[in-house]
């Protein structure tokens, strides 16, 4: 989709394991081939190869290697690049701020400030630039919540003599992905994803993710740490980048790359039968220096947004994370319940067993050796979430502010009934 003045290259960078700046890791092109294929290219730069520290961007592969990669799936952005890209969001805002309908996908990379997920950045430069150190503060955000209501609503961005520092402002926190109005901001304890309330909300989305991740501790999943703050009115959720570690120096960075990724698998529909936890759980225990923690916290999660109904846990909502050398599963994020109207048969968006997406507790027990689970214990597992999730999500709720009315809007969607359906035949 790159049109003739969309940037056709770019250099990309990282922060390797233990450093706070960027050095150059290779150079990355976008060409379309004879077919009319978006076909992107990358190549790691002879320096980089030679630093004794040098990781490889993707953990798939195994070693580093001088070899030209190419791909034509995701329209030509390696997975471990797309994972660093604006999605729905930060395009729109891209979009806004450019005044163009659509760019190329390196123009996406290219105007994304370097906040973004993971250790990469990108460039037209080979030189990389120096490490940020002027953040967004929590004290911005009831500019840039104004800021996300405009863009949500089309309506034209503040003119006048600040309007060119209210843009940078708005830019900032763009190369996060998701669908949602989001920001990146700094406190004195770190960096933060603010994720506001869009006004066509049907409840208070920051009040109710706050009470899921509470929730989800409560059932033994791993979660960052998490605040709601009321802004000019409106609540706004804060998560804790779980892929930036603050030092005296600045920050470090996390390699990061989404399920997606890990299952060598397209957005697109057609490719759905690779979105699977059964399939996840291999990569991962391939992939993870940790594969007995991860491969049943991998279960839990699976396990605890069948008893959510949290039917958007695609494979963008996961990822695994290297802070150091060594890749681990990263903690749960995005964990939003959801009201489907069935209540006998509601579907995962990741097949999680024999009976495919189905959220049914048998089968989310039917492959669970994969995820180095004992079956006894996993049956025990599975039935005390359960009650965890029927017994505690209202009181949760209720105590992290979610409103009576809004516990009643979203109480067919714990422990719903189909998840202990009878299976005949
Ligand atoms: N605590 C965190 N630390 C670092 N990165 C995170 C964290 N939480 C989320 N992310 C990254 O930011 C992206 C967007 O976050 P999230 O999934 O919460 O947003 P969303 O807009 O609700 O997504 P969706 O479009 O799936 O509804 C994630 O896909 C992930 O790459
Ligand atoms: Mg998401």
């Amino acid at each position: 989709m790159t049109s003739s003045d969309s940037a056709q290259e770019c250099y990309v960078h990282i922060t390797l394991p233990g450093e706070t700046e960027f050095v150059t890791a290779g150079k990355f092109a976008l060409a379309t081939n004879r077919q009319g294929i978006p076909t992107g290219r990358f190549v790691y730069g002879r320096s980089y190869l030679r630093r004794e520290n040098a990781v490889p961007i993707n953990p798939l592969e195994r070693k580093l290697s001088s070899r030209t990669y190419a791909t034509t799936m995701l329209a030509g952005v390696f997975g471990a690049l797309r994972d660093a890209s604006p999605d729905y969001w930060g395009r729109r805002v891209i979009e806004k701020y450019t005044g163009k309908a659509q760019l190329g996908e390196i123009d996406y990379l290219l105007y994304s400030p370097d906040d973004r997920a993971g250790a990469l950045g990108f460039g037209l430069n080979r030189e990389p630039p120096a490490p940020r150190r002027k953040f967004n503060r929590t004290l911005d955000l009831e500019r840039l919540q104004k800021l996300a209501d405009a863009i949500i609503a089309d309506e034209d961005l503040p003119e006048g003599p600040d309007a060119e520092q209210v843009q940078k402002l708005m830019l900032d926190g763009t190369s996060m992905g998701g669908a949602r109005p989001k920001a990146v901001v700094e406190d004195d304890a770190g960096l933060w994803i603010a994720k506001f309330n869009r006004p066509d909300d049907k409840w208070n989305h920051a009040r109710v993710e706050r009470a899921m991740l509470v929730l989800a501790r409560e059932c033994s999943l791993q979660t960052s740490e998490s605040k709601v703050t009321a802004i000019g009115g409106r609540d706004v959720l804060l998560v804790k980048r779980f892929d930036r570690q603050q030092t005296e120096k600045g920050y470090r960075r996390a390699r990061m790359v989404s399920a997606l990724t890990l299952l060598r698998a397209e957005d697109a529909h057609r490719d759905r039968n690779k979105w699977s936890y059964v399939l996840l759980v291999e990569e991962l225990r391939r992939i993870s220096s940790q594969p007995r923690t991860d491969a049943p916290e991998l279960f839990r999660r699976m396990c605890f947004n069948a008893l959510i109904s949290n039917t958007d846990d695609h494979p963008r909502n996961h990822a695994v994370i290297a802070m150091d050398k060594e890749w681990k599963l990263s903690p749960a994020y995005d964990l939003i319940p959801s009201i489907p109207v069935r209540i006998e048969r509601r579907d995962l968006a990741l097949i999680c067993g024999d009976m495919g997406r189905y959220a049914h507790v048998g089968n989310l027990l039917s492959q669970s050796a994969r995820f180095l689970v004992d079956a006894d214990e996993t049956k025990k597992t599975v039935n005390e979430m359960e009650q965890t999730v029927r017994n505690k999500w209202y009181d949760i709720a209720r105590r992290e502010g979610v409103t009576e009315k809004d516990c009643g809007k979203i109480a067919s969607a714990f422990a719903y009934p189909g998840f202990r359906l009878a299976i005949t035949g």
